[in-house]
């Protein structure tokens, strides 16, 4: 399987992205946020989203977005294809979305709403943490996007404060001593009081 960051020839599995993401959000019976093909199509020229293929067939798919002005990163509309599922697809194109994330915007937050088991378990593996949507961005564009869907009601009679979502968020200054422990060398002291360098 192949994980990429997106481009131009991964246009041709626009259509395909679309439609499984609604088919998906129609069997689960549960909310979606719509997105036109021309959305996706823009995503996916910018270098914004991740694209996963095996054999040129499309795997799955998820993009990122940001918010607030550059404050906070999404990572929004996770689709793995129904006959790829459960192979681990789905946490190879999060890892790949949450280093291009951190790439592009390290000091930006990052963030994601879900109502899915396998994605809370996800992000959790990544060290997102579980939070009230006032921790969110407030930008009333992104909360726009959440007009198309079923639950767009239940939000607003919350006043915004939550829904059937779980926010997961990210922050990078309180996963820097993680990182850190992760890229540094360990050091060492010896029985003899002479320092050595492990890695
Ligand atoms: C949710 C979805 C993206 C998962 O894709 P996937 O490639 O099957 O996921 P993975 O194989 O990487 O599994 C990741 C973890 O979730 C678990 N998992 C996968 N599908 C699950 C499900 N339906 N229910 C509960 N757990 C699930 C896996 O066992 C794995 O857990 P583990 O690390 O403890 O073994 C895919 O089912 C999908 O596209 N669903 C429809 C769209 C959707 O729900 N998108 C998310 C919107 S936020």
């Amino acid at each position: 399987m192949e994980i990429e960051v997106s481009s131009v020839m991964h246009l041709m599995y626009v259509s395909e992205i679309q439609q499984e993401m609604y088919d998906s959000a129609q069997r689960r019976g549960t909310g979606i946020a719509k997105r036109s093909i021309e959305y996706l199509s823009k995503k996916i020229l910018e270098g914004n989203a991740v694209i996963a293929s095996e054999n040129g067939e499309w795997v799955g798919f998820c993009y990122i977005e940001t918010w607030s002005h550059g404050q906070f990163v999404a990572n929004s509309g996770l689709i793995v294809s129904p006959k790829f599922r459960e192979r681990g697809a789905a946490t190879l194109i999060k890892e790949r979305v949450f280093q291009l994330s951190r790439e592009k915007y390290p000091n930006a937050k990052i963030f994601g709403l879900t109502t899915g088991l396998a994605v809370m378990k996800i992000n959790s593996d990544l060290g997102y943490k579980p939070v009230i949507y006032s921790e969110l961005t407030q930008d009333e564009e992104f909360w726009n996007g959440c007009k198309n869907c079923v639950n767009y009601e239940i939000l607003m009679k919350k006043e915004r404060k939550n829904c059937l979502c779980t926010a997961m968020l990210f922050v990078p200054e309180k996963n820097q001593n993680k990182e850190a422990a992760v890229s540094q060398p360990e050091i060492k002291l010896n029985n003899d009081k002479e320092s050595s360098i492990s890695i």
